[in-house]
């Protein structure tokens, strides 16, 4: 076609698919994918999101403190729950309220991660580990409750950490087993009681938050009764649970 137009070739249209739903508009910050407009967000969602920006900086540094005291090295205290997933090369995986990125260093390199998460500033920090870690990932700015991505989309879904405090526990969990294939294995991970009584309480960092030890039950309860093989267990000496389950065949 020549710049006047009078050759009328060919119109090509690109249809590039992504895992977006059409409808949901974001910003590109810093390669973060941002679907929230801070100004809107309420509640436990934002006094959480407020908690983690402040202490992002320092999260790494005190994790892996905390669990070389208590667990013998972060392997070890994440060993009891990612040893549930199975991830075959090229599998999409989801992981909510991902933070600073930790779990994926420990998972099967080939496979085709996305995280999600409320904080910017975690997100920052996963960015900047996930390189030094050789880990590729889409990093998602989100609320676990409201997730931008189509239905039946990832292989692999999981959560650890988080979402005893959401605003609303039972939207993140039909979030996350929408977006899952189905026949996935859901896997929700989060303190116990017994953590925020004999550790949260005390950590001046903590300023108030994750005081509510009633908040820290095993979520049994909101699992749709259509799901399979719904399974839990206290794990790492007490101080977390994990929650399994599989999205059935025909559940839409
Ligand atoms: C304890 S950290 C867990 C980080 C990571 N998954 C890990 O295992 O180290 C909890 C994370 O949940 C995020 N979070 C809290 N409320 C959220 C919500 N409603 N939606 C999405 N993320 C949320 C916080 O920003 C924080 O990064």
């Amino acid at each position: 076609m020549d710049l006047c137009g009078r050759d009328h070739g060919v119109l090509i249209f690109f249809f590039v698919k992504t895992m977006f739903l059409k409808d949901r508009k974001y910003n590109l910050i810093k390669g973060i994918y941002s679907f929230i407009d801070e100004n809107t967000l309420a509640g436990d969602n934002l006094k959480y999101k407020k908690i983690y920006d402040r202490i992002s900086w320092a999260y790494n540094l005190s994790q892996r403190f905390f669990f070389r005291i208590k667990f013998g090295g972060e392997k070890k205290f994440r060993e009891p729950f990612l040893s549930e997933l199975t991830i075959r090369d090229n599998d999409k995986v989801l992981e909510v309220s991902t933070g600073t990125g930790n779990n994926f260093r420990f998972l099967n390199k080939k496979a085709v991660y996305t995280g999600v998460d409320i904080s910017m500033k975690m997100l920052l920090q996963a960015k900047k580990h996930l390189k030094r870690w050789k880990v590729k990932a889409t990093l998602v700015h989100c609320e676990g409750e409201n997730l931008p991505f189509e239905d039946n989309y990832f292989d692999v879904v999981f959560h650890c950490g988080g979402i005893n405090y959401f605003n609303d526990k039972q939207k993140a969990i039909l979030e996350m087993i929408r977006v899952a294939k189905q026949e996935t294995k859901l896997l929700i991970v989060d303190e116990t009681d017994k953590l925020v009584r004999e550790n949260y309480r005390k950590n001046p960092f903590l300023k108030g938050g994750f005081s509510d030890a009633d908040k820290a039950s095993v979520p049994v309860n909101l699992i749709p009764k259509e799901m399979t093989g719904i399974r839990s267990e206290i794990i790492c000496k007490g101080m977390m649970y994990k929650l399994t389950f599989i999205k059935p065949k025909q559940y839409e």
